[in-house]
Order: structure tokens, then sequence, then C-alpha cells
């Protein structure tokens, strides 16, 4: 009986520990207590995706994402500091999860299967064609046979391969990789429009009329920080009514 007793004392002992060990998620009051360090917000972020992120020729991150940022944190109600993380675009939604920063930000679309908190949509999307001018495809009918390329674990990724009849869906870990590779080593890229646009222009390259689907992009927040994606919400909100998103949608062609 005695046994049985220290046995259940301990396991109860144990059950309080792991209760004390919880997210502190759960015991916070406020949102900045959801963040990983008081006073600053750590962004994980890829930039292979100008106009949205991408490194400037000195390794600064510039785009309309860290613009938004900027202009979102105006609207709490504490001061925070901002720092970016660079991480590998399929591997943001890991980093939230585990807590190794506090947001993604990187042209996020609401994806059901990444099990995070989204956000309020800041910018509408979808997903479009990169192709060569010469290379004789116009319509998505016409990738029949043909090999096309995605970024590894993106919507775009998954568009392609929901395309009919292509020869190959070709992953790539870097977005600019792939782009690069159209003409060459695929047939065409997949991925959100004002990127494909963005890039087609800058090269003298096409962009299909058709898009394979429309989506919305939000920040991702780590499932159990409410407070901290309510109040996200609520600055998304205020900004998305401002002149100033109107001022960046213009800066950053989207
Ligand atoms: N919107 C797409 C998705 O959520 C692609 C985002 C890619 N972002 C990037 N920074 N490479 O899957």
């Amino acid at each position: 009986m005695k046994k049985i007793i220290i046995l259940l004392v301990s396991l109860l002992m144990l059950f309080s520990l792991v209760g004390c060990g919880s997210d502190k998620a759960s015991e916070a009051t406020v949102w900045s207590e959801q963040l990983k360090t008081k006073g600053k917000i750590v962004i994980g972020i890829s930039p292979d995706f100008p106009p949205f992120e991408s490194l400037t020729t000195d390794g600064k991150i510039e785009g309309f994402d860290p613009d938004v940022i900027n202009e979102l944190i105006k609207y709490l109600d504490e001061d925070v500091e901002i720092e970016f993380a660079q991480i590998e675009f399929d591997n943001i939604v890991t980093a939230v999860q585990t807590g190794q920063v506090d947001i993604g930000l990187s042209g996020f679309t609401y994806d059901p299967d990444r099990d995070v908190i989204f956000t309020k949509p800041y910018v509408e999307s979808g997903q479009a064609i990169l192709v060569t001018k010469d290379s004789g495809i116009n319509s998505i009918e016409e990738l029949k046979g043909k090999t096309v390329g995605g970024q590894t674990g993106t919507t775009g990724y998954e568009a392609a391969e929901a395309i009919e009849g292509t020869k190959e869906v070709v992953s790539f870990v870097d977005c600019m990789v792939g782009f690069a590779s159209v003409g060459s080593t695929i047939d065409a890229f997949v991925t959100d429009y004002g990127v494909v646009k963005n890039y087609a222009d800058a090269n003298g390259m096409m962009v299909l009329d058709e898009l394979l689907s429309t989506e919305e992009m939000s920040i991702i927040v780590k499932n159990g920080n409410n407070l901290l994606a309510d109040k996200l919400n609520e600055c998304i909100e205020q900004f998305l009514n401002s002149a100033e998103y109107e001022e960046l949608r213009i800066k950053w062609g989207i």
C-alpha cells in the first residue's frame, strides 16, 4: 500500500512538473510574454523571393514583407525590436512550431496542412507559371510532357504536382535557383504571381495568363500563442486601412 502511495505521489509530482514545464504561452496574460525574448520579435524569413523578401548586395534583408512588419509593429502597445533569422523556406514552419523563432514571415499562403496559427491575410496572391518567351508554351494545357519546377515545401510545388500530364516536377530549395533553371533544366517554374511577374519583367521572360490558384498571404505563429496572433491581427487590420499599405504595394509592385 505504502509503495502504491509513493508511486502515486511521484506520478502526481511528475505531472505537475510537466505542467510547469508546459509552454509559457498558456501562462501569458499579455501578447509580449509570448515572445521568446521580451522586447524582441524574432522572424523566420527566406530571402529568395523578391519583391517579398530578398538580400541586398551587402546582405541586408529587404522587400515588401520586411517593410510590412516594420509598419505593423508601430501599432503595438509595447516597443519591440525586430530580428530576422534566415531560414530555408521549407524549415520555417518547424522553426515556428519549436519556438526557434517567434513568427514566420515569407509570403506564407494559408494552408491547413501547416500546423500553426495563420494571422489575417495581409495580401492576396495566386500560383503563376514562368516560362521563356520562346518556349512555345502558352497555356497550362501545353505543359503536358514538360518538366516543371517548384520550391520545396511551397503551395507552388503542390500546384505544379497537380498539373496534369507533366513529365516531371522538380523541387528547388532556393526559389531563385529554380527561376534561373527555366529554359535549361526545366521548362517552367511555379510560384506566387508577384514573384514570377517581377522575375519575368527583369529577365525578359513570360508569365502564363492562367493562374493555378488564388491564395492569400499571412504571418504564421506557433500554436498556443494566441495572444500574439490576436495582437498581430489587430495591427494588420489597422495597417490594411492605412495609406502606408497602398504606398508599400506601389513601392514593391505588388
Ligand atoms: N506562398 C507560397 C507558400 O506559402 C510560397 C512562399 C515562398 N516564400 C519564400 N520566401 N520563398 O508556400
